[in-house]
């Protein structure tokens, strides 16, 4: 039965873009400068990005999917593309669609992994049944910003001779064993959208530690041009040594990134104790579980998901509908297990029974924002409105 659903005014939003002063500043100046793209902007963002969370080599990109299409792509574009259609990526179910849909943009096969049932992220030794001989890569992607088992899969990676993409854009900050999600693989994807946890309005970053990668992918992100706006002698003048995109990131963004990036510590020290207190107050509440409730440092405080037991996915969405009405915006971490959305289960078929983890996360949890724009005293309220509603 179809749910309707009324506009209401929601006073705790899921998420909010934490842009001030400095950001207008900084955006303005880029406006009256004239130079709009092929600035020094980008450039300076990349390093600075390095530079603050430890990557070698960065390549700023449109947003997320278009890096995470440059990557795929990059890695198996020596595949002729008459047969590239038969290998395959193994990619999380639960996930964005991006994930997926880089693979399938790179002319390749998505294959479909559950998730486990703590935190969300791809179960490995699901993971390592599915490579075949027509295995050539993985899609390993950081849930919630909770690093996935990145060791593993790189472990087994190495041993079937797979590349490794690593989905990071809502990972940001994230690190396993102090060494930041992205540099595991052979390139790692960030995203700047409004809600991540730094925004340049719509945005990524792909980081990589193989120079070569870097360069490569720094042309095909510009249409295959050979030489950089700076280094064209006469104005006008390239020539292209190879297919590429545009897939530049602008330089109002990136003004706005190198802001952001001034700022990202403290909207971290914010999210991390929004969640600590959020978590502490659903502890006692029956009825409710925290996904990958194991608190450790070195996550990345996307959002608190909680699983609904006892709840059919028609109660859940009426519950997330109550709290809009009580001025609190929630969301789902994500809606569907990709091959049930309609293009996958077309293409590949869907079998329910290998996803049940996936459905769970889909139909029975319910995310709650812990977002540096929100204070404690809203993660009690919503805490509160919960316990209530749940109980009712
Ligand atoms: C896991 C994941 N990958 C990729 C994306 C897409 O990022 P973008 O909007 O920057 O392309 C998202 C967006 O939320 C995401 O959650």
């Amino acid at each position: 039965m179809a749910q309707d659903y009324e506009e209401q005014v929601i006073v705790i939003t899921f998420g909010k873009p934490m842009v001030d002063i400095f950001e207008m500043k900084s955006v303005k100046e880029v406006l009256e400068s004239g130079i709009y793209v092929h600035g020094e902007k980008t450039q300076e963002f990349e390093g600075a990005f390095c530079k603050q969370f430890g990557y070698s080599h960065a390549v700023s990109v449109a947003n997320c999917t278009a890096g995470l299409h440059l990557a795929h792509y990059t890695l198996t574009k020596s595949i002729n593309s008459k047969i590239k259609k038969q290998y395959e990526v193994l990619c999380p179910a639960m996930t964005h669609v991006a994930t997926a849909h880089a693979i399938e943009l790179a002319g390749l096969k998505p294959v479909f992994i559950d998730c486990n049932a703590d935190d969300g992220n791809m179960d490995v030794e699901i993971m390592e049944a599915h490579i075949t001989d027509k295995t050539v890569g993985v899609a390993a992607m950081h849930f919630n910003g909770i690093p996935c088992d990145i060791k593993k899969i790189t472990k087994l990676a190495e041993a079937h001779n797979l590349y490794v993409v690593e989905d990071c854009a809502i990972s940001l900050g994230a690190k396993v064993d102090g060494q930041p999600v992205g540099t595991f693989g052979q390139f790692g994807a960030f995203s700047f959208h409004p809600v991540k946890q730094m925004t340049t309005g719509e945005g990524g970053m792909v980081v990589m530690n193989d120079p070569s990668n870097h360069d490569q992918l720094a042309v095909e992100r510009a249409f295959g041009v050979d030489r950089a706006h700076k280094h064209r002698k006469i104005a006008g003048l390239y020539d292209v040594t190879m297919l590429g995109f545009n897939y530049r990131m602008a330089e109002i963004p990136a003004a706005m990134g190198i802001e952001q990036l001034k700022k990202f510590s403290k909207f971290q020290k914010q999210r991390k104790q929004n969640y600590f207190t959020l978590a502490s107050a659903l502890d006692q509440i029956d009825g409710i579980t925290i996904k990958g409730g194991q608190i450790y440092d070195e996550r990345s405080y996307y959002c608190l998901i909680v699983h609904l037991e006892n709840m059919s996915s028609y109660e859940r969405n009426q519950l997330s509908f109550n709290l809009k009405k009580e001025g609190i915006q929630t969301s789902i971490y994500y809606p569907h297990p990709v091959p049930r959305l309609k293009y996958y289960a077309e293409q590949y078929g869907y079998e329910p029974a290998l996803y049940p983890n996936s459905i769970s996360f889909a139909d029975h949890c319910l995310a709650l924002p812990v977002a540096p724009h929100l204070t404690e005293n809203n993660m009690i309220t919503i805490a509160e409105l919960l316990e209530g509603l749940i109980k009712c």
